[in-house]
């Protein structure tokens, strides 16, 4: 059972309340005259809300260097190829609030969830039934679906941008010898209709060895991402949609997603087939392999 939260009243004497609601309310004031009327409201709520923070859990001058400290470490660790600030934001739960602000339910729309540090623009195009694995190790898996908007209306040339880590638990942009692998787009057919060989998923831990690591084991939470491969699908007049799909009976998702990404309706059967069971596009396979299908329905850009 989750438990709801209430934020305490701080317990300290009327008049050093007053002080307190003074400087808040000082500074509040301070962004009356911002001339762009979201930033002022987006800086006065962020005011309300930290100060509301630093009062309530009556934050000590060394806890609060102490954030200093970490947000400077996060800072340093980041670069190009590293993004510690999405980490925390995954981590705090506050990339999946933000899409659930924006991606009000609609309709039978598939729902999203977080996009992750490892995107890569300009990701290989392979054709329907092509294979996004590149040298990635794994076992394959043929994933196969239509896209469709909520009225039922198929979606030809829908683009489909897939990207997952490989079964050691690590996107290609993680390794250092530039490669490109387990990532690439395709485009669906007349129809609607996509499929391409991926890998099943594996789970995986978030990047731990920095800052938000550290937070995680200070914490007792694991980094563990629940399997997952990802989905950025996009269609002239209609929402992008921004999702992973994940495995059913993957014992991650019941013990925990580090950042807060499953959503029932995204959780798929992937069904392993023996060595040998020929595949939906007769290919040679030795091992095992496994298939699983993704029907991918889009909300309109504007509802
Ligand atoms: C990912 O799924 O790729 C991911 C998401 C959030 C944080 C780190 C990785
Ligand atoms: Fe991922």
């Amino acid at each position: 059972m989750i438990e709801k939260t209430t934020a305490p009243a701080p317990a300290v004497s009327p008049d050093q309340a007053a002080i307190e609601q003074a400087l808040t309310d000082q500074v509040v004031a301070s962004f009356a005259n911002t001339p762009d009327p979201r930033l002022r409201q987006l800086m006065q709520a962020l005011t309300r809300h930290l100060h509301a923070f630093v009062r309530e859990v009556r934050l000590s001058e060394d806890e609060w260097n102490k954030v200093i400290e970490f947000l400077t470490a996060a800072g340093h660790i980041t670069d190009d190829r590293r993004q510690e600030f999405v980490l925390l934001s995954d981590v705090l739960g506050a990339s999946m609030q933000t899409i659930a602000v924006n991606n009000a339910a609609y309709k039978d729309a598939t729902e999203a969830t977080v996009f992750g540090p490892f995107f890569v623009q300009d990701a290989p195009e392979i054709p329907i039934g092509g294979d996004i694995a590149g040298n990635a190790h794994g076992q394959p898996c043929w994933v196969e679906g239509t896209v469709t908007d909520t009225d039922g209306n198929t979606v030809p040339g829908a683009r489909i941008e897939v990207w997952e880590a490989d079964d050691e638990g690590f996107y290609d942009v993680q390794y250092t010898d530039g490669r490109v692998a387990g990532r690439a787009h395709l485009f669906a057919d007349d129809q609607g209709k996509y499929a391409f060989w991926a890998l099943t998923p594996t789970p995986y831990p978030i990047p731990h060895d920095g800052p938000v690591g550290k937070l995680l084991a200070a914490t007792g939470r694991s980094p563990m991402r629940a399997s997952h491969l990802h989905f950025v699908v996009t269609a002239p007049g209609l929402r992008t949609l921004v999702t992973h799909i994940f495995v059913y009976g993957d014992p991650q998702i019941e013990i925990g997603d580090s950042v807060f990404g499953v959503k029932d309706s995204l959780i798929k059967d992937f069904h392993i087939q023996k060595a040998g069971i020929p595949t939906p596009d007769g290919r040679l396979i030795e091992g095992d392999w496994a298939h699983t299908r993704f029907d991918i329905v889009l909300a309109p850009a504007k509802v």
